[in-house]
C-alpha cells in the first residue's frame, strides 16, 4: 500500500534558523520545500501594491477572492505566484516585513493559506517550516521542531544578513495574535540554536528524523493521518 506523503513541520520564530535549515533538511532527504512565511508575504506584497490599506481587514478578505494565484513547484520547492509572477525579491524588503504580521493576523487569510498550505501533499515529501506548522496545518504528523534562539542572537543574525529590523515587534505580534498564534504545539522537539551553527542545526534534525523514519517503517503497514486533500 502506497504510504500518505512525509510531512516535516519546523516552527519557530524570526530568524531562528528555520530557513537555512529547513532547506538544508529538505535537500540532504529530497523532499520538497515549502516556505509558508513566502506565502504570506506574496500575499502583503499583493496588497500594498494594489494600494489596500494593510489595516482594512474587509479589503484583505475580498483580495483573497480577487488574486489570481497558483502553487508552483519548481526545482524541489513550493511558491505562490500572481497572474503568473514570482515576486521573490520583492516579498523580502522591509515594506513587506512590517505589513506581514498584520496581514497574517486577519482569520480568513490563515484559512485561506491553511487550504493551499495542506494541498502542498500533492507535491510528495515535504519540509514546511512557518509559525503554525505543527499545531494547525499538519497537527497529525509526527515530525514537528520548534527552532529558538536568543533576541540578540537573532537580532545579530539579521544584521549580518544586511536586516535591520524590530524583531521583538515581529516577535510580539506573532505571538500575540487571535488566531493560530505562534506556539509550541504539542509533541513538537525544541532546538534551541543560539550557540550553534547552521550545520550543528542540521545534523540534529536529521537524526531526530531518521530515528522517527525507521519507527515510521517498522510499523509497517500502518499510514500516518493526513486527511484526503
Ligand atoms: O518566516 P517569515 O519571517 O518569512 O514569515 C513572515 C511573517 O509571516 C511572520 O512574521 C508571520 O507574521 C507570518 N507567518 C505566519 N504563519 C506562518 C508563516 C509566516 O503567520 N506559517
Amino acid at each position: 500500500m502506497k504510504e500518505n506523503p512525509v510531512v516535516i513541520a519546523i516552527d519557530g520564530t524570526s530568524a531562528s534558523g528555520k530557513s537555512t535549515n529547513s532547506k538544508r533538511v529538505a535537500a540532504a532527504l529530497g523532499y520538497t520545500y515549502v516556505d509558508t512565511g513566502a506565502m504570506y508575504r506574496t500575499l502583503a506584497w499583493y496588497c500594498l501594491q494594489q494600494n489596500i490599506n494593510i489595516e482594512d481587514t474587509k479589503a484583505i478578505t475580498a483580495a483573497l477572492k480577487k488574486w489570481r494565484t497558483k502553487l508552483v513547484c519548481a526545482d524541489k520547492a513550493v511558491y505562490l505566484t500572481v497572474d503568473g509572477y514570482h515576486p521573490a525579491q520583492e516579498i523580502r524588503t522591509s515594506a513587506t516585513s512590517a505589513a506581514v504580521p498584520k496581514v497574517a493576523a486577519i482569520p480568513a487569510v490563515r484559512a485561506w493559506m491553511k487550504r493551499k498550505q495542506r494541498q502542498c501533499v500533492k507535491f510528495g515529501n515535504i519540509v514546511m517550516e512557518g509559525r503554525d506548522i505543527g499545531s494547525e496545518i499538519f497537527p497529525e504528523t509526527e515530525f514537528k521542531f520548534y527552532l529558538d534562539a536568543s533576541l540578540d542572537e537573532r537580532s545579530r543574525r539579521r544584521e549580518a544578513d544586511g536586516i535591520i529590523e524590530n524583531l521583538a515587534e515581529r516577535d510580539k505580534r506573532d505571538t500575540q495574535r487571535a488566531v493560530s498564534p505562534l506556539m509550541f504545539s504539542l509533541g513538537a522537539i525544541p532546538i534551541n540554536t543560539s550557540e550553534m551553527t547552521p550545520e550543528e542545526t542540521t545534523k540534529l534534525l536529521l537524526e531526530k528524523i531518521y530515528e522517527k523514519l525507521a519507527k515510521r517503517q517498522n510499523k509497517s503497514g500502518t499510514t500516518n493521518k493526513t486527511d484526503e486533500i
